[in-house]
């Protein structure tokens, strides 16, 4: 059975409700999925034996939440080069949070980056639900 970890750092809740969203999709198609809260990533092992590792945060003051660099810090100890990568990200005005994810997990780790990075500027509600729907589906599809 593939495994997905989705990581993710919160500031409110927004990330935290797209992460279940996705995992709920990944889980309909037979996925094994296990979300962390991006403090539980602190060494190599935690980040081992995943077919894909999605990645959500916050955009903060312009980029990812401070937490994040954490996570890239193990990130770039562990050879990712055919692990299949997302990123998605809660934001009010831009994206340059998931967008400086999306650009170090595809130049820097080498994944395998699964489209464009889930953008959500509002509520999760209505069409976000779906458009997580639909990203959770684009990432089981790189994996087969
Ligand atoms: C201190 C702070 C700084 C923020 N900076 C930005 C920003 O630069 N750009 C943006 O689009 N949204 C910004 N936001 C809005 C958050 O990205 C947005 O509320 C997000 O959905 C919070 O995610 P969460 O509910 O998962 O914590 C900021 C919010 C806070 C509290």
């Amino acid at each position: 059975m593939a495994k997905i970890l989705i990581a993710y750092e919160v500031d409110v809740g927004r990330t935290q409700a797209a992460a279940g969203l996705l995992a709920e999709k990944m889980r309909s198609s037979g996925i094994s999925v296990t979300i962390e809260h991006i403090n539980k990533i602190n060494d190599e092992t935690d980040l081992a034996g995943y077919d894909a590792i999605v990645l959500g945060s916050p955009t903060v003051l312009g980029g990812m939440m401070p937490e994040i660099n954490g996570f890239f810090t193990v990130a770039k100890k562990v050879d990712l080069e055919s692990t299949v990568g997302g990123v998605f990200g809660t934001s009010e005005i831009n994206e340059e949070g998931p967008k400086k994810a999306f650009d170090i997990m595809k130049n820097e780790l080498k994944m395998e980056m699964v489209d464009e990075p889930l953008i959500i500027e509002r509520h999760v509600s209505g069409g976000e639900i779906n458009d997580c729907d639909d990203y959770a589906k684009k990432i089981v599809a790189k994996l087969n």
